[in-house]
């Protein structure tokens, strides 16, 4: 597989304060934890980050607080060799936080947006010729929705690929959808981005979407559309996971990189990075390189 492609990635940056406990706490009570790390995040630092991690050249555009948090996010993103060229630092403003909880295999994650909503229109506008420049063009919902949108525009103005990871879920308006080369929701995502009821079948929300969709569904794998408008299934890969934080981010990361590919392998290549993403703790440590993920598909298929 090759993975010589530009992405710019507008998205939020966050500092993860992550609590690992053997449970979630129920509503009111105490609970003792079994540990405590601080680790980079963010959906739009985690998918440039998976994306760099596969070789791909990464312009991030966001905002970061002018805090210690915000130093250190921006050294790591370079130290992955994303350019931050495009990434505001905000006087007066704290870099945006997760607080999440690891257990029972999964997370609750809260986010204090800081900084990340300092972003405007005027800024992604201001980077327009990062966007012109990529091969693949990628957002998320953690930044203000007129930047997603005029990120859009500006990917449809320049014949770019708009992936558009809807999450944390939000009604879309159609305006926006109609500019989406493909949507990656999980189904939940789905249903509150078409304004649907939670519990409609997949196969129904994704015939209702109006853009092509990749419905990532955890252990399941992922449900997309197919050339033909025929409904495919890609299977997860068997790991043991660890933390499941940035697991989505590093599936929409590696479709972006393989999105030149055929869909059936970018999906694939996408399902593989993000099962090897889950086996070590942290939204960033577990995302492959592409010689790792090259290693993993060959001893599946073994
Ligand atoms: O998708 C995982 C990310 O969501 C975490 O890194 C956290 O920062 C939140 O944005």
């Amino acid at each position: 597989m090759t993975t010589s492609c530009k992405i710019t990635v507008v998205g939020s940056i966050n500092m993860d304060l992550v609590t690992r406990s053997s449970r979630f706490p129920t509503v009111g009570e105490t609970l003792l934890g079994e540990g405590f790390n601080q680790f980079m995040g963010g959906k739009g630092a985690n998918q440039a980050v998976a994306a760099a991690r596969l070789g791909a050249q990464v312009d991030l555009i966001g905002a970061v607080g002018d805090d210690s948090f915000g130093q250190e996010l921006l050294a790591n993103l370079r130290k992955e060799g994303v350019n931050t060229e495009g990434v505001k630092t905000v006087t007066g403003q704290s870099s945006g936080l997760a607080n999440i909880t690891v257990a029972e295999n999964d997370n609750h994650i809260i986010v204090i947006s800081g900084a990340n909503f300092c972003l405007t229109p005027a800024d992604i506008e201001a980077n327009e010729h990062r966007i012109a420049a990529a091969d693949v063009v990628m957002s998320q919902l953690e930044i203000p929705a007129d930047c997603v949108l005029a990120t859009a525009k500006l990917a449809a103005k320049h014949g770019k690929p708009f992936i558009l990871n809807p999450a944390p879920a939000q009604k879309l308006p159609q305006e926006l959808l109609q500019l989406v080369t493909a949507l990656t929701p999980n189904a939940y995502e789905l249903a509150i981005s078409l304004g649907l009821p939670e519990n409609t079948a997949a196969e129904t929300l994704i015939s209702q979407t109006p853009c092509p969709v990749i419905m990532t569904r955890g252990s399941e794998g992922a449900m997309y559309v197919d050339e033909n408008r025929e409904i495919r299934s890609q299977a997860t890969y068997c790991v043991t996971p660890v933390d499941t934080t940035g697991a989505g981010d590093t599936f929409n990361g590696a479709l972006a990189v393989f999105w030149q590919h055929d869909l059936a392998k970018a999906v694939k290549y996408a399902c593989a990075a993000a099962a090897l993403s889950v086996t070590k703790a942290g939204a960033q440590s577990g995302m492959p390189t592409a010689v790792e993920l090259n290693d993993f598909l060959a001893k599946q298929s073994q």
